[in-house]
């Protein structure tokens, strides 16, 4: 009811917001406001430049206790509503970077509010088990209505971590026991096995290792690390291995202007990878496993073709190495299927592929020949979150009862459609705008450019993501629609028109 009668009040808001903060308005879009969503704001209200006096005092105390400089502004969850994020200056923002691409549904969704209110559910959200010896009894139910009833292609099995980085931790970990056990020929590990992994030698720990991609970001524990090459600040001074990193390609846009230029960048990498794979054999760094995100995210958007993916894949099984698809940036239906890899048809599935954010617990689905031949060998204290299954469970409720795919699909081609045709309008200032689904973005020319995009667009109350050293990503809710598409072309548009 509150939020219905917010709604009402905010009627109009778009309109307003372009008389009063858009002088002139030069609208790249000519739909009006739609209030389809009655937990939505209708649009952004600006009280202050952000970070305002409240944000910055706690920055300053925040940072009195730990390194804070990579804060934004502070935030007031309570007031925060579908694609709106209200900080603590009372300053509404519509959130295209929606918690680092982590939130599925908006803020404060009505169907997850009354999930935590109900009464039998309070014991599930207060008491945190250690799963993997105490799950409580409707632990393999709620998997099954939740992430098994979203399980990609072939992969039966689920492991539940609570965060990006540890679900691919343990998704390589999985991949290093599924290849020992192959070489072992399925036997028991000798004495000499179990003796030397105790001091980190071989042939207890053997010398094995994962490809991964320039570019590429699994996360920053250590050996998530080895397989990150985005930045170096997530990189710096932490001790590494030698395993290989082949090239990513690098499209040229547009596309089906480039086809024979990008087919033949296609075909080096993927040579590069077969050449790495036999060297690192050669130098008995067997490589167990290949590593992918399907769109490369941190690293600036990179995309490659649906064939070079079915490629790589091949080239995996050629080599018997495991293939394993990071989704926990791509994946929860933000490319217009639930995962984004269902968009290169592949004929035999992925061994593994890892999800978390907008999933909202981590993990990673797996075929049932990669389970490991004994307990405690994949384990932690929590594995994950039981409240978190309950939360995900009616995320996909609402996903699938509001077709929120074809949202997806719908909202994500008004978007490119509007940022193609600023790029035609300003290429000076947007290159390669690009995306599938809702997961968009384009490139500035350079970083300072980029960065103050980032800053005027949060100003004028759009909250934007970059990625890579010039891009600017676009990762709203799966219930970002049409409308919020053109309230930020007309926005942007304004900002490129007097951008100095
Ligand atoms: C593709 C990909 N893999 C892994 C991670 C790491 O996830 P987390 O930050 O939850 O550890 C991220 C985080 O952005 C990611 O985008």
């Amino acid at each position: 009811m509150a939020s219905m009668l917010l709604s009402r009040q905010l009627t109009c808001a778009i309109q307003q917001y372009c008389r009063l903060f858009v002088p002139g308005c030069r609208s790249v879009s000519q739909a009006a406001a739609k209030i389809d969503v009655d937990f939505d704001y209708d649009g952004p209200l600006m009280k202050t430049e952000v970070p305002g006096p409240r944000s910055r005092e706690l920055m300053k105390q925040l940072n009195g206790i730990q390194n804070a400089e990579s804060v934004h502004f502070f935030c007031n969850y309570n007031e925060s509503r579908g694609n709106y994020l209200v900080d603590v200056d009372g300053n509404r923002m519509l959130d295209l970077y929606s918690q680092i691409s982590s939130l599925p549904i908006g803020y404060s969704h009505p169907a997850l509010v009354k999930l935590v209110q109900q009464p039998q559910n309070v014991g599930t959200f207060i008491n945190r088990p250690a799963l993997g010896v105490f799950p409580p009894d409707n632990f393999p139910e709620k998997l099954k209505e939740s992430l098994l009833s979203v399980a990609p292609k072939g992969l039966s099995q689920i492991v539940t971590m609570s965060c990006g980085s540890c679900s691919n931790e343990n998704a390589f970990k999985t991949i290093f026991m599924w290849y020992r056990n192959k070489e072992r020929g399925h036997t028991a590990a000798t004495k000499e096995e179990l003796d030397t992994c105790m001091i980190n030698q071989y042939p207890g720990c053997p010398d094995y290792s994962i490809l991964s991609f320039m570019g590429a970001f699994h996360g920053r524990t250590m050996g998530c690390l080895a397989t990150t090459h985005s930045k170096a600040i997530h990189k710096l001074d932490i001790p590494s291995f030698d395993w290989p990193i082949a090239p990513f390609p690098r499209l040229k846009y547009p596309l089906e202007e480039f086809v024979k230029e990008n087919q033949q960048e296609e075909a080096r990498c993927l040579e590069e990878v077969e050449d790495l794979i036999v060297k690192y054999r050669k130098k008995k760094k067997t490589v167990a496993g290949i590593v992918v995100e399907p769109i490369q995210s941190e690293g600036g958007d990179n995309h490659a073709s649906d064939d070079f993916f079915r490629k790589l894949r091949d080239i995996a099984r050629k080599h018997g190495c495991a293939f394993l698809v990071d989704e926990v940036q791509t994946g929860g239906g933000c490319t217009g299927k639930f995962w984004a890899h269902e968009h290169w048809g592949l004929d035999d599935p992925a061994d593994v592929m890892s999800f978390s954010k907008k999933m909202m617990t981590g993990g990673y689905f797996h075929k049932e020949e990669f389970r490991p031949n004994a307990p405690y060998r994949i384990f932690n204290t929590w594995l994950g979150d039981p409240s978190k299954n309950l939360l995900i469970a009616e995320v996909i409720n609402v996903i699938k009862r509001e077709d929120l795919l074809s949202n997806v699909t719908h909202a994500g081609k008004a978007l490119l459609t509007g940022l193609l045709d600023l790029q035609a309008r300003y290429p000076h200032l947007i290159s390669r705008a690009r995306g599938r689904g809702t997961f968009c973005s384009f490139d500035a020319p350079d970083e300072t450019t980029r960065n103050k995009f980032i800053l005027k667009a949060r100003n004028k109350g759009v909250v934007l993501g970059g990625c890579g050293d010039r891009s600017i990503r676009f990762r709203p809710t799966l219930v970002f629609r049409d409308h919020h598409a053109h309230l930020f072309l007309n926005i942007f548009s304004d900002i490129l028109a007097d951008f100095k």
